[in-house]
Formats: structure tokens, sequence, C-alpha cells
């Protein structure tokens, strides 16, 4: 299996990468993002305690994204490999994929960082908010809590594959195909 997380602060993009990327390599991506939505429209238990969390910028609690995660790897046990998108977003989160994955006799080959400034990210997000019927992309308090939330505490994820050798930064600002590019050659480097 191949395995590799796409990391980087909201509106880096991570989801537009992330469709290009399964495209061309075949993985199941797998974004808590979108997970939490579905289980929001859905109306679901888990959706509606997401949900208040998620309306104010906030990380929703790591047991319920944990579980969320386990539930979908019992779905797709065939995989070739994972991408991962917006997670994992804690320390916690970290070291419970780096267990799912050890159940799985495989690891994390590469964590990917797309680096984006603050300004450009709430541009795009609030640009995005205009037609997304995101609660969280519309008010740019809660977008820059967002960035605050990433950078307290997403970090130690950062640190947590620094520590691995696992971690590699790209340039996340220019053209989407640009960025797809580096990422590939990123990918194809680890997977040579
Ligand atoms: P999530 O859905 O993961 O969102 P996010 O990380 O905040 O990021 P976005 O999806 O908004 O942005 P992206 O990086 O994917 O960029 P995109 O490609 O869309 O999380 C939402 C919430 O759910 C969290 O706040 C939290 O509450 C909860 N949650 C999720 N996972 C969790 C977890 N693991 N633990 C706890 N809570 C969790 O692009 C953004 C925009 O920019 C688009 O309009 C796009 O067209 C545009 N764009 C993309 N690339 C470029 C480019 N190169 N140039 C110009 N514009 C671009």
């Amino acid at each position: 299996m191949f395995n590799l997380i796409l990391f980087g602060p909201p509106g880096s993009g991570k989801g537009t990468q992330s469709d290009k990327l399964v495209a061309r390599y075949g993985l199941i991506h797998l974004s808590t993002g979108n997970l939490l939505r579905e289980e929001i429209a859905n109306q679901t238990p888990l959706g509606i305690e997401a949900k208040s969390f998620m309306d104010k910028g906030r990380l929703v609690p790591d047991a319920v994204v944990i579980g969320m995660v386990d539930a979908y790897f019992d779905k797709h046990k065939g995989a070739r490999g994972f991408l991962f998108d917006g997670f994992p977003r804690t320390a916690a989160q970290a070291e419970a994929l780096d267990s799912l994955l050890a159940h799985k006799n495989t690891s994390i080959a590469a964590v990917l960082a797309l680096e984006v400034t603050e300004e450009e990210l709430v541009k795009r997000l609030l640009n995005r908010g205009k037609t997304s019927g995101r609660s969280d992309d519309t008010n740019e308090a809660v977008i820059r809590n967002r960035f605050a939330v990433y950078m307290q505490e997403t970090t130690a994820v950062a640190t947590h594959y620094k520590a691995a050798g696992k971690f590699e930064a790209i340039h996340g600002e220019g053209t989407v195909d640009d960025i797809f590019e580096a990422i590939c050659k990123a990918i194809d480097s680890k997977m040579s």
C-alpha cells in the first residue's frame, strides 16, 4: 500500500489537488471534512454533534473523527493505498492513524504540506463561500479561527511526521497544474 497525507491549512488546495491525485495514482480519498459534511447532510447524531464545532471553525473531538476513519477503512479493505486529506489534525489523531495502519502492516509513506499565506487563504475561502454553501466559509472571523486552530493544534502533526523523516513542504501558491506537478514529483520520488 502507498499511503499519503496531504497536509496544509484550510483553503490551501488539499481537496482540489486530492481529486487530481486520486485520478493519477488510484488511491482512495479519505477527507474527514467531506465525511463529516455527509453526516451533517444526513442529520445523523454524529453530524449534529460535529456541526456545532465546524460552524465555529473548531475541531471535532478526536474520538468522533478516529471512529469515523476506522469505519471508512473497514469499507475499503482492498484499497491499494489512501490519500488522507484534512486528517490527521492533532497529535492524538496522528498516533491513532499510525496504529490503525500498523494493524494493516502498512504505514504513511509521505506527508506533503501545502504552504500558503493566511491572506491568500482568507481570499480563497471568502470567494468559495459565495457559492459553496459551507457555513464555515462565509464569515471572515470563522475562517481566521480555522487558521488559528490549524497553527495551534495541527502543527503538532507536522512535528510528529518531521521526527519520522516523512514531511515535505510544497509551495502552495500558483496555478493548480503547477502545484499538482510539484506534488507528483515528490510522490514519484517516494514511490521509486
Ligand atoms: P475540511 O473540510 O478538512 O476543510 P479545511 O481543512 O478547512 O480545508 P478546505 O476544504 O476548506 O480547503 P482545502 O485545503 O481542501 O482547499 P480546497 O482545495 O477546497 O474541514 C472542515 C471542518 O471540519 C474543520 O474546520 C473541522 O471543524 C472539521 N474537521 C475536518 N477534519 C477534521 C479532523 N480530522 N479533526 C477534527 N475536525 C475535523 O480549495 C479552497 C478554495 O481555493 C477553492 O475554492 C479552490 O477552488 C481554491 N483553490 C485551490 N487551489 C488554488 C490555487 N492554486 N490558486 C487559487 N485558488 C485555489
